[in-house]
């Protein structure tokens, strides 16, 4: 009775208050948030909601949103309209952004718009909503960020209690965003351990497709936060218009694209709302990841080159300093070293004008000494039998080599055969009366617990500080959850776990990059599982895939750059065959891919057959005197897709901003009939420059273009193009496009 009374008072609360009163048809207010090219359009009408109305190419007059009305929904007296950030309870029938249980049980939310506030800073246009549920408690501020010369955008929310009672958050995505076209193609990213980032491209039908990890941690590993939407057709890379899309969270993400009845496309995308209910106490504040998105209105190079340009700035540590040629012991050594071995990786690599050596996983545990990944997870103390003199001794020989010094740690996983494991059963996320499940014989520590916090903090922290040399750190996390709950939290907080643990993370990445802003950290986990716009500011490179094999990585490394920056795409030259796939491949294959992003080197240079180490030595010297600049600064041009082309080829350039130089990259996927040569078109020279073009790498007398050596102007080379002779599986070539004045 006390209840039904209760509702009856809020309904007529509703009325008196008139919180979405109706009145006589007013004009809409119109709100718009630009960048360069592109804008967000919300209107404001007679009912006091925010409308989503449009994103899509900038328009010089956005009044005419004033008029717009909506039809109604079908048998309903509602006006079929999109909320800028649709909740549940009154007037949305599609999947909500925001759903809660208010502190008195009622499940609706209904937000009314209060004040649009906006400034503009350091080329960043920052747009805030405050929007109010009048009857409820929330307070919800919807944040848009217009980054004006890289044309993309940022969304998220601050959800706030303003009542006196408890609100538990059912979902809370970031960002909602509304399309209609004739059709709908979703280019996403799935794959597995060594063959992450695959692309597969769908045409969307009338439901619910989404995209979503529930993995809590190494998130990425089998499907990426990211997105390519491609309106009416297939995207195409110089045609057409596109959506990208991309979530700045490391935890577990949900990307939901809902073709609804009337064929409308609604996009939400935040962190997963499954079993996270998140309970906001009294003046409590929830803040969600930002969902960063760009709009092109050709094709899929635009929304690649946006992106790459807003990582380079704001979305990873370091976006413009060029990175050392690395050589990294994991494949050439794996657990078995010890000194001599590791030193003489060094003086080989130095050899080769390698600049920076990273020891790998197996450098540390005593009592559980790390000769495999078994045991000794979690004892930061160098192994005294690997090596007797230390880790001083390891930089001391590397900077006499002229090298820099990097080292591999996973603090946030430990195996219960360790010390830290017996010292502290209590840090570690269990499964209390049941079976503690291992992946790759680990556990994950419990990082919402601060004192777990405090201690990763220290491992990076005593490193670095100890030995102030150390330039890098590869920060690995292999494993996920699995067993999920926390020992340190409520048992009514248990469903925080997932956002407590990434926000303790940041946590711990805050306090590093706070105390050592010049460390060049690579984010890890398995290989790609942390490549996301949540971990990247905290990063300088993420290690793209333990899958090192060069025909792989064509594909691997075509998708990743689809959205993440070459600039942070780790790719290394390995062993022959492979190790992941037994494949032979060229030593100039493997290099011409390996060059195409951050280069490095993952394997033991003794095994660099004699005859090929001065093609090595060449190759790197290219890198560093043509190539290195171009991955780090310049723009991508895809030219042909190795997941389009029926002939089995792939090409891609990379161009300087001032259009004065370029690398061209172009690789034989597999075997081609007699006849068949890729022509490549090369989009994204400046039509009226004239360039030469000099191939590199080569390793014969051979040329792989005839017109190499001549020079051709920017208009002939895009629409006419050059015929390369790359047939057989594994062929390859790179060329320089200088212009000539
Ligand atoms: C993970 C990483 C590898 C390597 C190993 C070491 O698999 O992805 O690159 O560091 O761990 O154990």
């Amino acid at each position: 009775m006390i209840r039904f009374l209760r509702w009856v008072l809020m309904a007529l609360l509703a009325v008196l208050t008139g919180s979405l009163a109706r009145g006589a048809a007013q004009p809409n207010r119109v709100y718009q948030v630009s960048t360069a090219e592109t804008q967000l359009v919300y209107t404001v009408g007679e009912d006091g909601r925010l409308i989503f109305r449009y994103y899509g190419p900038r328009l010089s007059n956005t009044d005419q949103f004033a008029r717009w009305r909506s039809y109604n929904r079908p048998d309903c007296n509602r006006e079929a309209n999109y909320e800028a950030y649709p909740s549940f309870g009154l007037g949305y029938v599609n999947e909500p952004a925001l759903s809660v249980v208010n502190a008195n049980g009622s499940l609706i939310t209904e937000l009314a718009f209060e004040d649009y506030q906006q400034h503009l800073s350091e080329g960043v246009m920052h747009g805030v909503f405050t929007l109010l549920d009048q009857i409820g408690s929330l307070r919800v501020q919807l944040h848009v960020e217009a980054y004006q010369e890289e044309d993309v955008m940022a969304q998220w929310v601050t959800i706030e209690n303003q009542g006196k009672g408890k609100v538990s958050l059912q979902r809370f995505y970031s960002s909602f965003l509304n399309f209609r076209a004739n059709d709908y193609y979703l280019t996403h990213f799935y794959g597995t351990w060594a063959g992450e980032m695959n692309c597969a491209e769908e045409r969307l039908e009338p439901g619910i497709k989404s995209i979503e990890s529930k993995k809590g941690v190494r998130t990425t590993q089998s499907e990426n936060a990211s997105f390519i939407l491609s309106l009416d057709h297939p995207a195409q890379e110089n045609s057409g218009r596109c959506i990208g899309g991309a979530l700045a969270w490391s935890g577990n993400y949900k990307l939901s694209f809902e073709v609804d009845e009337r064929d409308y496309l609604s996009l939400l995308a935040g962190i997963n709302p499954f079993m996270s209910a998140y309970t906001l106490d009294r003046g409590e504040r929830f803040e969600t990841p930002k969902f960063l998105f760009t709009y092109s209105a050709d094709g899929r190079g635009t929304v690649s080159r946006n992106f790459h340009d807003w990582a380079r700035r704001y979305g990873l540590h370091t976006g413009t300093k060029e990175r050392p040629i690395l050589l990294n012991s994991w494949e050439g050594a794996y657990f078995d070293f010890d000194e001599q071995i590791l030193t003489n990786m060094m003086d080989d690599a130095a050899e080769l004008g390698v600049e920076l050596f990273v020891l790998d996983d197996g450098w540390f545990g005593n009592k559980y000494p790390r000769n495999s990944a078994t045991m000794g997870l979690g004892d930061w103390q160098v192994n005294e039998k690997k090596l007797p003199r230390g880790i001083q001794y390891l930089i001391d020989h590397a900077t006499s080599k002229g090298l820099k010094f990097g080292i591999w740690i996973e603090p946030e996983m430990v195996n219960p055969k360790s010390e830290l494991a017996e010292r502290h059963p209590e840090w570690i996320v269990p499964s209390p009366g049941r079976e503690q499940i291992t992946m790759r014989n680990q556990l994950l520590l419990d990082l919402t617990n601060p004192d777990v916090q405090e201690f990763v903090w220290n491992v990076v922290d005593k490193l670095l500080s100890t030995y102030p040399d150390i330039y890098y750190i590869k920060w690995d996390a292999n494993r996920h959850v699995e067993q999920v709950g926390s020992p340190y939290l409520l048992p009514e907080e248990q469903m925080h776990f997932w956002v407590d643990y990434i926000r303790g993370l940041y946590r711990v990445y805050d306090r590093i990059r706070a105390k050592y802003p010049d460390v060049m950290l690579q984010a890890c986990a398995s290989g790609g599982g942390r490549v996301d716009y949540g971990s990247l500011p905290y990063h300088d490179e993420f290690w793209t895939s333990d899958n090192t094999d060069a025909l792989q990585r064509v594909y691997m490394q075509y998708a990743t750059n689809l959205i993440y920056p070459p600039v942070a795409t780790a790719s290394h030259v390995s062993a022959s065959p492979g190790h992941q796939t037994g494949s032979i491949t060229p030593l100039k294959f493997r290099f011409d891919v390996a060059m195409s992003g951050r280069l490095g080197l993952e394997l033991q240079p003794k095994d660099i057959p004699a005859e090929e180490m001065a093609f090595a030595r060449e190759a790197i010297a290219n890198y560093k005197t043509h190539i290195r600049e171009l991955v780090t600064k310049g723009d991508l041009y895809r030219l042909i897709s190795p997941y389009e082309c029926t002939n089995n080829h792939a090409a891609n350039m990379l161009v300087r901003k001032d259009k004065s130089k370029a690398v061209l990259f172009a690789y034989c996927t597999g075997f081609n009939r007699r006849g068949i040569r890729p022509t490549v078109h090369l989009h994204g020279l400046d039509a009226s420059k004239r360039y030469r073009i000099t191939e590199i790498n080569k390793t014969g007398k051979r040329k792989a273009f005839w017109g190499e050596g001549h020079i051709y102007d920017g208009a002939y080379l895009r629409q006419v193009g050059i015929e390369l002779q790359i047939a057989r599986q594994y062929d390859s070539a790179v060329f320089l496009l200088e212009e000539v004045k």
